[in-house]
């Protein structure tokens, strides 16, 4: 995805974010973009609160002096603006590329709306080809393992591989301590079914299914700015 198309995403989703908005503001590169745009504005002497899904984008607001909140002082929010992995036509979405899906969720699920950027190579027909991250607690990874990958094989993934984000010697540590697992699907049919059998397994903190969270997508492409909506 080019620059120029993440920064065409996130300008549509700008001109969304109202004075005295309470907002969450995303992670990964496109979010990114969103931020710089957003400190720009805040320089101008716009007004938002924002609150982080990340360590990292928490640090790009503080350089960009953008007033920040937390969940606890301030838990209901107007917006998120967050990017995707995948994108597919009901607005469901994989993240979690970036490895802040479980704060990414808490906040799109604090938000009354949930607007996404990306480019169009993100629309999908189907999610799952891009490998769906699973946040699981570092206690008994193998055992965890072990139970996802029972669940997996029983819905029929049988050709499904986990990859330890980071590898064993130096996995991947998320901002709330844990691992990532990315699973390699390829397809999948029914996101809501996956999603109730992985977050039974008690090792499993979070996926990167994200189903009935996104109220708007700004998609940018060749031709200019796609926006698609929940309500059509
Ligand atoms: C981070 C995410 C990101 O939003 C997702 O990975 C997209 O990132 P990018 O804009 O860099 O393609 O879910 O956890």
């Amino acid at each position: 995805m080019s620059r120029a198309l993440k920064i065409e995403a996130a300008r549509a989703a700008l001109e969304w974010v109202h004075d005295g908005m309470k907002l969450g503001i995303g992670t990964g590169s496109t979010a990114d973009e969103f931020t710089r745009l957003l400190g720009k504005k805040v320089a101008d002497g716009f007004q938002i609160t924002g609150i982080p899904t990340s360590e990292n984008t928490r640090m790009l607001c503080e350089e960009l002096s953008i007033p920040l909140s937390t969940l606890d002082k301030t838990p209901r929010l107007d917006m998120v603006i967050d990017g995707a992995d995948e994108v597919d036509r009901n607005l469901q979405l994989i993240k979690g590329g970036g490895g802040a899906l479980l704060r990414e969720k808490i906040v799109a699920h604090a938000s009354d709306k949930m607007v996404v950027i990306a480019d169009d190579s993100k629309q999908v027909e189907t999610l799952g080809a891009f490998p769906l991250p699973l946040e699981v607690n570092p206690f008994g990874l193998a055992a965890t393992r072990l139970a996802i990958e029972i669940v997996l094989a029983n819905l029929g993934f049988g050709n499904a591989t986990l990859e330890l984000r980071g590898g064993t010697q130096n996995p991947f540590t998320t901002d709330g301590g844990h691992f990532i697992l990315d699973a390699n699907l390829g397809a999948i049919p029914d996101g809501a079914m996956l999603s109730r059998q992985v977050l039974d397994i008690p090792g499993v903190v979070e996926h990167g299914l994200f189903l009935g969270y996104a109220t708007h997508v700004f998609l940018a492409g060749a031709d200019g700015v796609r926006q698609l909506s929940r309500d059509g």
